[in-house]
C-alpha cells in the first residue's frame, strides 16, 4: 500500500460513485432518508464484484470494499442487521464459485438464496425499503451469452425480485454488472409497481461498496451517463445478426452503431438512451449563444441546478445531425459534451463548448459524394442539439440563422488514401426514405471493396538503410545526453541483436518487475552491454497485475469510468496510477482498452469504454494524459475491431473503410492525436483477412502515416500474423510480416528467448530471402530505442542478471529430503511444498516437466519459493493437455536441505515432475 495515497483511494471512489447511473428514481425513492430501514437483498452484497475478469481484472488487491461493508460504514444508512447476518451465514455455507480460478472459468453470476415469505414478513417489519443487488461477471475469453445467468436474469433472481417487490412497495435494484444486461424484467406486471428505483453501479474497483454507499446515502449526488443504448431486446442490436461468427463477421451495420442506429432507424426500440442517467436534483439547460468562430462552432451553455437541497453535477451533449446528401449519415452523432463542477442548490454554471467544423464530416469510401477516400461535408444544413440524453435534446439555432450550420457545397476535409478496405464485397445498412413515424427505411448498399496495392504501397515506403558500422562503443544514454544521433546508435545493431530487440519476453520475466507481462527493449546481454535498458509492462488497464500475487490498487472498470464523463477526474486517477506503476518500475500499462462496444455480449465490454467512438476517445486520451503525467505510458488495445472474445485469433472482422475510419479507429485517433499516446497494442484478429499485428494500412498507412503516431506498437500476446500482402495461414512466428507492417514487438516469446529465437521465428531466413529489408528491423529498432529513450527506465539503472544465491535451511518437518538429480514425478496442482537435498554447493537449474489442460492462450501461473526467498514465477500457457518441460530458473545453492514451495497464484498448471541438477 506504500504507494496508495489517501488521494487515490477517493478519487478511485469518486470515479466510481460518479460513474453509477440512475436509470429510475420514482417518489425520490433514493436517496435513503434518515427514517428509513433498508433491507439488503442479494447475495452479492457480500460477493460485490469489483471487476470482469481475465488479464483485465487479475489484479491481487490489498483490500476490498464490498456493498454491506460500504453500508455498514455509512452514518446515514439504516440495515436490517437480521438479513444482512442472513446473507452472510448463506454465503459462508454457499462460499463464490470462481470456477476452480482458472482462466475464463468463472461463472457469469453467482447462485442466489431462496427467500422464503416468512422471512421476508419478518424483514418487512422492521423495514420500509428493500434494495436487490444482482451481480454479473464476464471477461477475457468468455463473452455474455443471452441466457439466464448471463445476459438474462436466473430463475431465481427473478423469484427474489418478485418476492421482494410482493412484500414491499419500495425497491431498488442496484446492477453490480460489467456490461448492460436485459432489461426487460423491469416492466414484468409482477414488480413493476413496487420497483421505484434502478441504478446501474458497474464493478467500482477496490472501493466500490463505499462509492455505492455514497451515491444510495445521498452522500454523492449520481451523475453518470449511460454511455451505450439499453434497447428492449437484443436482437435489436443492428449487430445482432453478425456477432458470434465462427470465422468471420460482417459488420453490416456499418456507422450505425448503438444511438447512430436506433435514432436513425428503430427510435421505438430504446428503453434507456445513450447519454441518460437521473440525478437527484433537477437542472435546467439553456443555450446562450451559439456561434461560428474560425474553424469552430462555439456553443455557450447555462445549466442551473434547480434542487432547494443538493449539490449536483450535469452533463451537457452536443450532438449534430448531418445532411443526408449522397452518403447517408446517422440522425444523431454526439460530437462534445462537457460535465459541470458541483453546483450548489440554485447556482448557475456557464458552459463553453468548441467544436471543430472539419469533426462534422464524414468519410467517403466509394466516391459517390463527389470525392472519394476524404473526410467530406456535403452541403446542406448541419443541427446543432443540446441537451442531457440522446433523447432530451433541444435545437440550438447557430448565429444570425434559424437554423444549423449551412454548408454551400461539397467541402473536402482531408484527402486520404484507400486503407484497410474490406477484400469480400458484402452489403451494409443506408438510410432511405424518412417514414412518417420518425425513422428512415433501412435500405442497402454494397461495400466498397480494395482497390490499391498493398504490395506497391509497402515497396514504395521501404526504410533506407543504415549502414552497419559495429560496436563504436555508444551507448543509448549517450544519444540520450545528445552526444550521438539515434541512428549512429542503430548503425552499430548486428542482424541478430537487431531480431533480438522485435522479440519481447515474457509472462512472468526475471528481467523486470516480478510477475508482470513482458520485458522489452534490453533482453539480451549484448542489448544490454549497448546499454538498452530492459523496460517493464503490464496489465491493466485498472489496475497493476502482478502474477507473484503482489498488491496494487484496482480502479473503477473501464465502462464505469467513462460513464462518470467526467474527464478531469479520470486523468487524475492515471496520474496516480502512474506514479504507482513507476514506484513498482513499470514502464508500460498495457490499456486502456479502448473497442467499441458493439455488440452487449462481448466479454471485454467492461474493459472498453462505450459504443460511442467520442466518448472512447476522450475518455482514453485522458487515461493516456494522466499516466504520462504520473511517470507511465498507456498502451492503447486492441487495435482494432476486436469485439468478441470467442476466436478472438481467428474471426476476420470484415468491415467497411467507412466504419472503421468513423467509428473503429476514431478513438485510437483520437488517444494519438489529443491523448499523445506512445504505445499501441494491435488486437490478435485479422482485419479485412489480414491480422492485426501484420496489418501495414493499420500499422503504417494509418497510425504512423495519416495519424503522425510516434512510438511503439506491440502484439497482443503470442499473437499470430499472416502476410500482408497475400494475405493466407497466420502464424505465431512470422515475425517478419510483423516488423514489415510495423508492428515492432512481438509479445511475448518465451523468458530468456528472444537472443536465442526461442520462438523460431522466421526472421533470419527472411532477411535472407529478401522478404524483410535490415532496414525495417532498423526503422523498428528506432522505434523502440525512440520509446525507451523516453520512458522511465532510462533512469533505473541496467540490471544485468545475477544468479539468486539461496542458503540452506534447518529441515524441522522431519521428512527426509530427496535429491532431484533425475526427475522426480510430483503432481502438483495446488500449493504444494517438497524437501529437497542439495549435495554440494553449486548452481542449479530447476527444470519442470508441465501442462495445463486449456487452450494456447489460457494463462496460468505459480510462484517457486525456495526456503521462503522468492525464486520465480513459473508461467504456462494451455498445452491443450500436453506436458512440456521447461528450464524454470538457475540458482545459486549450498550443500544443505531446502524447502520448495509452490504457490498456485492462477490455478490449472499441474507441475507433473521436478529435476534439480547443476549447470556445468
Ligand atoms: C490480452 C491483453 C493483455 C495480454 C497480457 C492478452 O491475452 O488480450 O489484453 O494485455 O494478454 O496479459
Amino acid at each position: 500500500m506504500n504507494c496508495i495515497s489517501k488521494d487515490y483511494i477517493g478519487c478511485s471512489r469518486l470515479a466510481a460513485a460518479e460513474g453509477m447511473v440512475l436509470l429510475k428514481n420514482d417518489g425520490n425513492i433514493l436517496p435513503i432518508k434518515a427514517e428509513d430501514n433498508v433491507a439488503v437483498f442479494g447475495r452479492c452484497q457480500i460477493d460485490y464484484y469489483k471487476s470482469g475478469t481475465g488479464s483485465g481484472g487479475s489484479v491481487h488487491v490489498p483490500y476490498s470494499v464490498n456493498a454491506i461493508e460500504g453500508f455498514k460504514k455509512c452514518e446515514f444508512i439504516n440495515l436490517n442487521e437480521e438479513l444482512a447476518w442472513k446473507y452472510g451465514k448463506f454465503v459462508e455455507e454457499n462460499p463464490f464459485d470462481n470456477g476452480g480460478g482458472g482462466w475464463a472459468a468463472e461463472p457469469w453470476h453467482q447462485e442466489e438464496m431462496v427467500l422464503g415469505d416468512e422471512l421476508l414478513s419478518s424483514i418487512r417489519e422492521t423495514s420500509n425499503k428493500a434494495l436487490v443487488i444482482i451481480g454479473r461477471t464476464a471477461g477475457e475469453e468468455q463473452d455474455n451469452h443471452d441466457t439466464e445467468g448471463s445476459y438474462r436474469l436466473t430463475e431465481l433472481e427473478m423469484d427474489m425480485l418478485i418476492k421482494v417487490c410482493s412484500h414491499f412497495d419500495q425497491v431498488v435494484i442496484v446492477l453490480n454488472v460489467s456490461n448492460i444486461i436485459d432489461m426487460s424484467f423491469t416492466n414484468d406486471e409482477r414488480i413493476v409497481s413496487s420497483l421505484k428505483g434502478i441504478l446501474y453501479a458497474w464493478h467500482g474497483g477496490v472501493e466500490g461498496g463505499n462509492a455505492l454507499a455514497d451515491i444510495i446515502s445521498g452522500k454523492v449526488n449520481p451523475c453518470g451517463k449511460l454511455t451505450d443504448t439499453i434497447s428492449y431486446q437484443i436482437s435489436d442490436y443492428p449487430s445482432h445478426s453478425s456477432f458470434d461468427g465462427d470465422v468471420m463477421n460482417c459488420y453490416e451495420e456499418d456507422i450505425y452503431v448503438g444511438y447512430r442506429y436506433f435514432e436513425t432507424f428503430n427510435h421505438q426500440a430504446v428503453q434507456y438512451p445513450f447519454g441518460y442517467g437521473l440525478s437527484y436534483s433537477d437542472f435546467t439547460i439553456e443555450v446562450k449563444e451559439a456561434k461560428i468562430k474560425g474553424e469552430h462552432i462555439l456553443v455557450k451553455v447555462g445549466v442551473t441546478n434547480t434542487s432547494d437541497q443538493y449539490f449536483g453535477k450535469e452533463v451537457i451533449q452536443v450532438y449534430y445531425e448531418a445532411p443526408q446528401g449522397l452518403l447517408g449519415k446517422p440522425k444523431l452523432q454526439l460530437t462534445a459534451f462537457a460535465k459541470t463542477q458541483l453546483l450548489k442548490p440554485k447556482e448557475e454554471e456557464l458552459l463553453q463548448i468548441t467544436i471543430p467544423i472539419s469533426s462534422l464530416a464524414s468519410y467517403d469510401d466509394s466516391g459517390i459524394s463527389g470525392k472519394v477516400n476524404a473526410y467530406v461535408l456535403e452541403a446542406g444544413e448541419y443541427k446543432l442539439y443540446v441537451g442531457n440524453s440522446s433523447k432530451n435534446l433541444i435545437e440550438c439555432t447557430i448565429g444570425e440563422n434559424n437554423g444549423g450550420y449551412m454548408v454551400e457545397s461539397l467541402v473536402v476535409v482531408e484527402q486520404l488514401s484507400q486503407a484497410l478496405s474490406p477484400v469480400i464485397s458484402f452489403n451494409r445498412i443506408k438510410p432511405g426514405l424518412l417514414n412518417a413515424d420518425g425513422n428512415y427505411e433501412k435500405v442497402y448498399e454494397e461495400v466498397p471493396t480494395k482497390k490499391s496495392s498493398i504490395k506497391n504501397r509497402i515497396i514504395s515506403n521501404l526504410p533506407n538503410t543504415i549502414r552497419y558500422t559495429g560496436n563504436k562503443g555508444i551507448l543509448l544514454s549517450d544519444v540520450k545526453e545528445g552526444k550521438y544521433s539515434l541512428e549512429s546508435f542503430i548503425a552499430q545493431l548486428s542482424s541478430d541483436e537487431l531480431q533480438t530487440i522485435v522479440r519481447g519476453e515474457g509472462m512472468g520475466s526475471l528481467k523486470v518487475t516480478y510477475g508482470t507481462a513482458a520485458a522489452f527493449g534490453g533482453v539480451g546481454s549484448k542489448l544490454l552491454q549497448k546499454g538498452i535498458p530492459t523496460a517493464c509492462c503490464a496489465d491493466g488497464p485498472s489496475g497493476i497485475r502482478m502474477d507473484t500475487g503482489e498488491t496494487a490498487f484496482q480502479v473503477p472498470i473501464g465502462t464505469a469510468l467513462a460513464c462518470s464523463w467526467n474527464v478531469e477526474l479520470i486523468k487524475d486517477l492515471y496520474t496516480y496510477m502512474g506514479n504507482e506503476l513507476q514506484d513498482h518500475k513499470i514502464d508500460v500499462l498495457l490499456g486502456p482498452g479502448m473497442n467499441i462496444h458493439r455488440h452487449p455480449l462481448n466479454g471485454r465490454n467492461f474493459e472498453y469504454f462505450s459504443e460511442d467512438p467520442y466518448v472512447s476517445g476522450t475518455i482514453a486520451s485522458a487515461i493516456t494524459s494522466g499516466l504520462k503525467q504520473g511517470g507511465a505510458v498507456g498502451a492503447i488495445k486492441h487495435f482494432a475491431a476486436n469485439d468478441q472474445e470467442r476466436g478472438r485469433s481467428v474471426v476476420d472482422s470484415v468491415v467497411s473503410e467507412r466504419a472503421l475510419r468513423e467509428i473503429h479507429l476514431k478513438g485510437f485517433e483520437m488517444a494519438v492525436k489529443d491523448g499523445e499516446a506512445t504505445s499501441v497494442m494491435t488486437a490478435y484478429n485479422p482485419i479485412n483477412g489480414i491480422w492485426a499485428a501484420s496489418n501495414y494500412d493499420l500499422n503504417t498507412t494509418i497510425l504512423r502515416n495519416e495519424w503522425g503516431f510516434k512510438g511503439i506498437v506491440m502484439t497482443d500476446w503470442w499473437a499470430k500474423m499472416n502476410d500482408p500482402v497475400e494475405g493466407g495461414q497466420a502464424t505465431i512466428n512470422n515475425t517478419a510480416a510483423m516488423v514489415r507492417s510495423q508492428n515492432d514487438i512481438y509479445m511475448v516469446v518465451n523468458n530468456d528467448g528472444a537472443e536465442v529465437n526461442g520462438y523460431k521465428d522466421n526472421l533470419a531466413k527472411a532477411i535472407e530471402s529478401g522478404h524483410l529489408t535490415e532496414a525495417e528491423l532498423q526503422r523498428s529498432a528506432i522505434n523502440i530505442c525512440e520509446f525507451i529513450l523516453n520512458s522511465s527506465a532510462m533512469k533505473r539503472p541496467i540490471k544485468t542478471e545475477g544468479i539468486k544465491a539461496i542458503v540452506s535451511a534447518t529441515n524441522k518437518d522431519n521428512v527426509a529430503a530427496i535429491s532431484l538429480n533425475e526427475e522426480v514425478e510430483v503432481g502438483f496442482t495446488k500449493d504444494s511444498s517438497l524437501w529437497v537435498k542439495v549435495d554440494k554447493d553449486g548452481i542449479y537449474r530447476l527444470s519442470a516437466t508441465m501442462r495445463y489442460d486449456a487452450f494456447n492462450s489460457a494463462q496460468s501461473a505459480c510462484n517457486l519459493l525456495m526456503n521462503n526467498v522468492f525464486v520465480t514465477t513459473i508461467n504456462l500457457n494451455g498445452t491443450g493437455g500436453n506436458s512440456v518441460s521447461k528450464k524454470v530458473a538457475d540458482v545459486q545453492l549450498y550443500e544443505g536441505d531446502y524447502l520448495l514451495k509452490l504457490d498456485f497464484v492462477k490455478p490449472g498448471i499441474e507441475i507433473i515432475g521436478i529435476k534439480l541438477i547443476e549447470v556445468e
